[in-house]
This record gives C-alpha cells, structure tokens and sequence, in this order.
C-alpha cells in the first residue's frame, strides 16, 4: 500500500493548479442517468472516487468515452469525458458498490425519475459518522414514489412517474439537496424545496441540468422552484474548480509559509474559509485567475471556529484548521456540527506533538511551539491530508499511511505541492 513521506520545514512557493471538484463531479456524472443523450463533462478531476463512479455508472448501462489530450494540454488538465445513457439495463445498484462510496446511493433519483423504478443499497457504515439518507427517502417519498426497504435496500417505484411536490427538508442536506433537483427536473409539475443545501456544488448541478433542458431557479438559496419537463438532453458542462481542494492548498500555504498561488480557484466559493485564514495570519489576494496565499513568517493566531453548511466554514477543511492551528500562538477552539463522528485525525496529530482535547464536538487545541514527524494515518480523506499539512511543518520525517484515502479526493497531491518545494514522495513499496 502506498505510502507518503514528508520532510518537514520547506516553506512553499510557487503555483498550484486547481482541479475539477470532486463533489461537483460525482452528482454531475449521476446526472448523465437522467437523458438518453450525451452528457459531456470537462475538467474532471483525476481521481479515485471518479473512477469508481465510472464503473459503477457502466454497470446501470451508461457508455463512458474519455476524450484524447489535445494540442497544449499536460497531465494538469481536467478530463472531458462523454456519459451517455441510451438505455438503462439495471436500476439495481448493489452493496459491494454503494458500500465503497456513498455517494453512489444517490442514482437512485434518475433511475426512479427516468425508470420509475430503482433498487439501490443503503449504503452501510461510514467513517466519519452514522450518515443516514432518510431524507432522501423523505424527499422522493414526497415526490410520490412508493419506498420499502427489502434485504438493505431501499426499493423504489413510481409506476406512472414522479409528481412535483414541496418539500420542506428539517436540517440541511448536500445529497438530499441533490437527490430533490435531480428528480424533480423530470416530475409532472412544480416542485418546491425549501431548506435547501446552498453548497456551490448545488448551483453547479442546477446550471449542468438547466443545460441539458430542466427549469431549475434558485439553486443557491435556501427555496429551489423546478418545473418538471418530460425530458432531459445532452449537454456540456465544465465541474467547477475544487473549493476544499483549494482551501486545503491555503491552509498548507499558511502552516509551511512562502507564497502559493492557487490558479483556477474560485474565491466566491471560499468566503468564510479565506476569513478564517486571513485571521490565522495568512494574506490572501483574490484575483481574475485564482487565489493568492501568503505567510510573511510571522506566527499563526488561534481561531475559533464552527463548521456550518455552506456559506459556513465547510466540515471538509475542519481537520486540515485543525493541523494549522495545532502551531498557532494560544488556545483555538473547532466545533464541528455537520458530522458527530469526524475527528479521527485528532490522535493521529496528537502523535505529531498537538496538543488538542476533545469534549464531544468540540475540540481545545492549545497550540505548540513544534511539532515532530512520526508514523501516522487516518480513516478518512480530508483527516489524512491534515497530517500531511501537519508534516509540512513537523521537524523531520513524517510518514502517512493509507494513502488511497487522499487518492479518493486529493489529484496528485505530492507532486502539486513538490512543485511548490514541499520535500514530499509517495513510497510504493
Ligand atoms: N443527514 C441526515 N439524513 C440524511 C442525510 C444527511 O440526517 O438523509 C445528516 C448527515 O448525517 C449529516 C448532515 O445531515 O449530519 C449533513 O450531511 P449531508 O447530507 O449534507 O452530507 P453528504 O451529502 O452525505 C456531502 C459531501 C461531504 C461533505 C458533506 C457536508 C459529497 C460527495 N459529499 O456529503 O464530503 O462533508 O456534504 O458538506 O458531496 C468529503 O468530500 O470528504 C465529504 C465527506
């Protein structure tokens, strides 16, 4: 299994390119179900999770062609890749599939929309917490399609179609948001979704669908009006830039020091986590083409922090804030609301040196003058990159284990913060 060696101590310095976000991608590619035409995809981040959605969409009938390099562009460009649906021949989505990422629960909104039927498993346990999806249920159960649950799976139907409905959602939910827009595009009638997620992944499904022919408006706020049509086309569609991925890029930049520029970010999609950073210490320059993230050296200020849906300070950078201020001068404090269970790197950083104490969803970091490298790893993905930002900055070597983790979401992490002169190697052997 490999492994990833860090040498700590290396300010950064240089240009980092931003990839297609991952959490845009895989709703996008779901949404490629929903029409017998070609949906074509462009900067598709290169990325296990990717990967394993491809397979998992070629099992229900979607035909992938994954388009050639051309002229100019290196292995830093995004994939263009053309899904195509003509016929579904399954609208069973097994357990050895959705078990391995959770996100694949949610075909279950264009098979039901576009099949009237589906079977989809639950998706079973979960890293970072107990995850349930009877929101989801809720959300097509409004929609008029009859749900039982059979052997882990939740089998669903609608014989003469989905019918447009309000749904009113009791907490905030990325993938019920998702699941609602998906198949309300092609209910009989209005729906209306109120307590939506406002996520920037949200707006970009809503744009991708209203390309391939859905009325969708209000992606972004918290009420969504759709206006179901018969049929969807095909479309094309760029995945928007990866905001953890760029937020996690800042906040490597603030802990190592030096000056990074983050190309084809998008700041309006980081407004509370650049906030953050500029608090921590960081200078941060929004521009046309990306975000600029600079440490003069000086040391870092304790933050407190709660994690939020969107526009809030997103649950996917808690661990990499965490790492940082694990070095900050004073005592931060880092509620996490969003997931009860996703502080796995906290022993992992303790292993390093921090110095954090956990009283339910609230951790104290008292920062710490160094920290030193060691042998460490973590369950999830966005909890292993905050060791590698912990090994930024760590005296001597630190070594994180399980790396198919950050293959899951992080496109060849070592190599973009190599090129920023971080001393880091993936170990193969
Ligand atoms: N929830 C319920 N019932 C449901 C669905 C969710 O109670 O039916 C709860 C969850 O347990 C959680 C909260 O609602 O406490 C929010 O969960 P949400 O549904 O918003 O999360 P998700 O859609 O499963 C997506 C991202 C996560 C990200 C969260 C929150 C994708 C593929 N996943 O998950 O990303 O943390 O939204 O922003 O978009 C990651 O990329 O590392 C990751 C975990």
């Amino acid at each position: 299994m490999d492994r990833i060696r860090i040498r700590g101590g290396n300010c950064l310095n240089g240009t980092i390119a931003i990839s297609g976000a991952k959490n845009a991608a895989l709703p996008l590619m779901i949404a490629s179900l929903l029409t017998e035409e070609t949906l074509t995809l462009d900067n598709l981040p290169r990325l296990a999770d990717v990967a394993m959605l491809k397979r998992i969409l070629g099992n229900h009938g979607v035909d992938c062609m994954v388009h050639g390099k051309r002229a100019g562009q290196n292995g830093m460009h995004g994939e263009t890749i053309d899904l195509t649906a003509g016929a579904i021949v399954d609208t069973t989505a097994p357990y050895e599939m959705v078990s391995k990422m959770r996100a694949s629960f949610w075909v279950i909104a264009p098979l039901i929309a576009r099949m009237h039927q589906a079977r989809v498993s639950l998706p079973g346990g979960c890293a970072i917490g107990t995850r349930p999806v009877d929101l989801l249920i809720d959300a097509l159960k409004a929609l008029g399609a009859d749900i039982d649950i059979d052997s882990g799976y939740v089998v669903a139907r609608a014989p003469k179609g989905l019918t447009g409905a309000r749904i009113a959602f009791p907490k905030i939910s990325v993938g019920a948001t998702h699941v609602a827009v998906m198949a309300a595009a092609l209910a009989r009638g209005e729906t209306v979704i109120e307590n939506a997620a406002r996520e920037p992944e949200i707006v970009d499904l809503a744009l991708c669908l209203t390309g391939m022919g859905a009325r969708i408006a209000g992606a972004g706020t918290a009420t969504i009006h759709i206006d179901g049509v018969e049929s969807l086309g095909g479309a094309r569609h760029r995945v928007m830039a990866d905001r953890i991925e760029t937020g996690t890029y800042a906040i490597a930049a603030t802990m190592a020091g030096g000056e990074v520029f983050l190309e084809g970010a998008s700041p309006a999609t980081l407004g509370t986590p650049l906030s953050v950073l500029n608090k921590v210490g960081a200078e941060i320059t929004a521009t046309n083409s990306g975000i600029r993230v600079r440490r003069n050296g000086n040391g870092l200020a304790a933050v407190d922090v709660t994690t939020e849906p969107f526009p809030g300070f997103p649950t996917d950078l808690q661990a990499q804030l965490m790492a940082l201020v694990s070095r900050a001068n004073g005592t931060s404090h880092i509620r996490e609301t969003i997931f009860e269970n996703r502080f796995m790197h906290v022993q992992e950083l303790a292993r390093l040196g921090a110095d954090i104490h956990l009283d339910g969803q609230v951790a104290t970091v008292t920062g710490v003058d160094r920290l030193k490298g060691a042998e460490v790893m973590a369950t999830d993905l966005r909890a292993s990159v905050s060791l590698v930002i912990a090994g930024l900055a760590a005296e001597g070597e630190t070594v994180v284990n399980r790396v198919y983790h950050l293959d899951r979401g992080f496109e060849r992490i070592e190599e973009k913060l190599r090129g920023c002169g971080a001393a880091i190697e993936r170990l193969t052997t």
